[in-house]
């Protein structure tokens, strides 16, 4: 947890079908003009691994991922493909490690106040169909649970973004050497946190 709340900071991928749909400048822009400040950023191609790991840091990650679609399904008045949330997700794991190896990611970290939830919002929800209009992958994507079910790939949604502070943390850990942050002061902070913003009349 952050000591201060303007040093909380949040981890985000760019997914392979954010950089080939040409989309990095878009994705950078969005979380920049927040006010969010970037202290780490690197491209790679990550192992099949390493994308176990990350999906799994969370030990409930299984089972939210599988309830939030079967949840998704049947708000829809759909069938899911199983009752159980784990067989789901095993499925979900094993397209996402052919998906997020398939190219390369951009990953970065973001500091700011309420960094985790005000990344969440601008990215919107997990499944495009569905993610609010103004958020990235409501404007920028259109795949759906069904269809990546019946073609048996993960969703494309164009970014993952950290669902909590702690799991923040742990992923930042993940991918980052703590000397890949760079810790400086972006002169714009003054305008967002300073309390008597003194200094700005001559
Ligand atoms: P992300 O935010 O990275 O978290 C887990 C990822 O798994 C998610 O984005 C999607 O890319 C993918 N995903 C989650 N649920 C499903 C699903 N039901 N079908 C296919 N892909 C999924």
């Amino acid at each position: 947890m952050a000591n201060h709340l303007k040093e909380e900071r949040t981890l985000v991928i760019i997914k392979p079908d954010g950089i080939q749909r040409s989309l990095i400048g878009e994705i950078l822009r969005r979380y920049e003009r927040l006010g969010l400040k970037l202290v780490a950023i690197k491209m790679m191609v990550p192992n099949k691994d390493h994308i176990e790991k990350h999906y799994t840091l969370d030990p409930n990650w299984r089972t939210i991922t599988g309830e939030k679609t079967i949840a998704s399904y049947k708000k829809k008045g759909m069938k899911p493909p199983s009752e159980d949330p784990l067989e789901i997700t095993a499925v979900i794991l094993e397209n996402l490690k052919t998906y997020m190896t398939s190219g390369p990611v951009i990953v970065m970290v973001w500091k700011g106040v309420h960094a985790v939830k005000i990344v969440r919002k601008i990215t919107g929800g997990t499944e495009p169909l569905t993610s609010d209009v103004g958020t990235i992958r409501g404007d920028f994507v259109l795949d759906s649970y069904q269809i990546s079910d019946i073609d048996k790939r993960s969703v494309r949604n164009l970014i993952h973004a950290s669902g909590t502070e702690d799991e923040a943390e742990k992923e930042i850990k993940h991918w980052f050497e703590e000397n890949e942050l760079i810790n400086y002061r972006h002169i714009q902070e003054a305008i967002l946190y300073d309390v008597n913003l003194d200094g700005i009349l001559e």
